[in-house]
């Protein structure tokens, strides 16, 4: 299991950047970089990531798997498990897992996570980076929450840093692990009310479609079932829940 080591920022461009320069240059698995700012945070799909000062807890972990690379989807959905892993026991707050990188609470989104690989010369590395809301700050879109607003308080980042460092690497080692791939499936599946039965509409940019989740591919893809019966599997753009739970 890595051990990870904490380099801190005051105000970044983007812990993710910072990780990967260090990746490029060298830097070992298990670096973290961590901000109090960010003002070029990166989000899934060319976004941005709105990052005040000290309203969030902003980080990003140097990776370099060994596993199988169509495995390597994986560490997000294993990031995922970790960091509501880490809300519940840093803060006791239960977070839902919205394929394949939000955490929620009531819909409204509390994390983003950011995986993004890149090659170095010390071979391919993978750059892991998390976003969580812990203030409540002006103008904070309706969609979104913060571990302030859900709880009445929001957690010192050390701590909560802490927590979820350490199981982030218990379940990157599952994922090295023989079965290690099945068993973070399961359990994100077990973790999470989108995985089966959920109504949803999926958005992939140049097309639009709703249907039913119905569990994931080997590789953490989302099943999704349309009307007409057929299974379509969703490897990018969006996933929104409609109402109705039913299947
Ligand atoms: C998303 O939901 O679109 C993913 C958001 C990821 C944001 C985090 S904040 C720390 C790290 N640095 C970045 O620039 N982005 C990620």
């Amino acid at each position: 299991m890595f051990k990870p080591t904490i380099l801190h920022f005051d105000s970044i461009d983007s812990t993710n950047l910072e990780a990967m320069r260090r990746a490029k240059a060298g830097a070992p698995e298990g670096l973290c970089i961590v901000a109090r700012e960010q003002t070029r945070g990166r989000g899934r799909l060319d976004r941005s990531w709105e990052s005040p000062r000290d309203a969030g807890l902003y980080a990003s972990l140097i990776l370099r798997p060994k596993f199988a690379m169509n495995a390597w989807p994986l560490i997000t959905l294993a990031a995922a498990l970790a960091v509501q892993d880490a809300l519940m026991k840093t803060i006791a707050l239960r977070a839902n897992i919205k394929w394949p990188n939000d955490l929620c609470v009531n819909d409204r989104k509390l994390c983003g996570i950011l995986a993004e690989t890149l090659e170095t010369s010390l071979g391919p590395a993978a750059v892991l980076g998390i976003g969580i809301n812990l203030r409540n700050t002006p103008n904070v879109p309706a969609e979104a929450t913060s571990v302030e607003s859900e709880t009445g308080r929001a957690p010192e980042v050390g701590s909560l840093l802490a927590a979820l460092l350490k199981s982030v690497a218990e379940k990157y080692e599952f994922l090295d692990s023989a079965k290690g791939c099945e068993q973070v499936i399961r359990e994100w599946c077990a973790h999470s009310s989108y995985s089966a039965g959920r109504r949803v509409r999926v958005s992939l940019g140049d097309e639009n479609f709703e249907g039913t989740t119905r569990g994931l591919e080997n590789d953490g893809a989302l099943r999704v079932e349309t009307t007409g019966g057929r299974i379509r599997v969703v490897r990018a753009g969006d996933v929104t829940a409609l109402r109705s739970m039913k299947g």
